[in-house]
C-alpha cells in the first residue's frame, strides 16, 4: 500500500464475518493491481455519512451487504437497470465522483451455475425454493436465460405470488404452492434452494426431501456455510448434479472486480482464498 493505492471496501452490519476482503485483496494481488479492500462496520443511521465518506475519500468501489442493499440506493447518482429491477444494490462504482449502483448477486449466481453445473439454461424447467431477499436477483438473472419456466415456491405463499407477479408469466415466471413441490421437483431440470434451511448451525435440515429430485437434474443451494448442505448431499446420492453456494459468492465478487478494474477477475485465486479461510 502506498499513496497511489486505490481504495475499495464492503459495508454492512454485522461485517466481521465477511470473506470479501480476503477474496478481493487476493484478486488485486493476483492481477497486479495496486488496490486495497477493507471491511467497514456501518450501522443504518450512519449509512448516508458512509457514502459521503466514499465520495470525499475517493474510493473507486464499494460492496454493500445486509442490511443496506435497499436503503443505499437513495444516496447514489445512478442505478443500473438490473439493480433497479431487482430493487437492491450490492456494488457501487465511483465514476469520477458519480456513484453508480449495480447488483452482481443474480448474474454472479447464474454465471457460476453455468460454468460449474449447467451451461445451457435455455428451455430448462427451473424450480426456486424460497422467495426472500436472496431470490429476487437470482430470478431476474435466470429469466434472461430463456428457460422454459421458472416456478417460484415459498412456505408463505403470498411472497411467491408477489414475486412471480413482479416478473410476470410472459417472462415464464409463475408461482405454485409449497405443498406441490414433490410433483414440481419430479419434472424439474434445476431446483434451487434460496431458503435459509440447512444453514449452519442447522446443517442437518433440508428444505425438501432430496428423493423428490429427478436423477440427472441439477440441485443448487445458495448456502455456502456449510460448503455442502444436507440438501446437496441427498441430491448427490440421488445421482443429481450438485452446485454449492460458494460459486455465487465468488462470482458476485468477480463481477464487482471486473466493473471496478475493467480486467477479467482471477476467479480461481479468489475461490482459493475463500476456501483457505474456511480452513
Ligand atoms: P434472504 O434475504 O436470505 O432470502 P429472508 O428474506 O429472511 O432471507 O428469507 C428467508 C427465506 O427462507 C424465505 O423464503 C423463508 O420463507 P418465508 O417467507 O415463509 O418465511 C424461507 N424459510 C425460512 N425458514 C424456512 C423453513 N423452515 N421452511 C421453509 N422455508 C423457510
Amino acid at each position: 500500500m502506498d499513496s497511489h493505492t486505490v481504495l475499495y471496501g464492503v459495508i454492512g452490519d454485522p461485517i466481521r464475518h465477511s470473506k470479501s476482503p480476503i477474496m478481493l485483496n487476493r484478486a488485486f494481488r493476483e492481477a497486479g493491481i495496486n488496490g486495497a479492500y477493507g471491511a467497514f462496520h456501518v450501522t443504518p443511521d450512519r449509512l448516508g455519512e458512509a457514502i459521503a465518506g466514499i465520495r470525499s475519500l475517493g474510493f473507486r468501489g464499494l460492496n454493500v451487504t445486509i442490511p443496506h442493499k435497499i436503503e443505499v440506493m437513495k444516496f447514489l447518482d445512478e442505478i443500473d437497470e438490473g439493480a433497479r429491477a431487482i430493487g437492491a444494490v450490492n456494488t457501487i462504482v465511483n465514476e469520477a465522483g458519480r456513484l453508480v449502483g449495480y447488483n452482481t448477486d443474480g448474474i454472479g449466481y447464474v454465471r457460476s451455475l453455468k460454468e460449474e453445473s449447467e451451461p445451457e439454461l435455455a428451455g430448462k424447467r427451473i424450480v426456486v425454493l424460497g422467495c426472500g431477499g436472496a431470490s429476487r436477483g437470482i430470478v431476474w438473472a435466470l429469466a434472461r436465460e430463456n428457460p422454459a419456466e421458472i416456478v417460484l415456491t415459498n412456505r408463505t405463499a403470498e411472497r411467491a405470488a408477489e414475486l412471480a407477479d413482479t416478473f410476470g408469466a410472459e417472462k415464464g415466471v409463475t408461482s405454485a404452492p409449497w405443498e406441490s413441490l414433490k410433483e414440481l421437483c419430479a419434472e424439474a431440470d434445476v431446483v434451487i434452494n434460496t431458503t435459509s434451511v440447512g444453514m449452519s448451525p442447522n446443517a442437518e435440515a433440508t428444505p425438501i426431501d432430496p428423493e423428490w429430485l429427478r436423477p440427472g437434474a441439477v440441485a443448487s443451494d445458495l448456502i455456502y456455510n456449510p460448503l455442502t448442505t444436507a440438501f446437496l448431499k441427498g441430491a448427490e446420492k440421488r445421482s443429481c448434479r450438485i452446485h454449492g453456494g460458494l460459486g455465487m459468492f465468488v462470482y458476485q465478487g468477480a463481477y464487482a472486480f471486473e466493473y471496478w478494474t475493467g480486467q477479467p477477475a482471477p476467479v480461481a485465486a479468489m475461490r482459493g482464498a475463500v476456501l483457505e479461510s474456511f480452513g
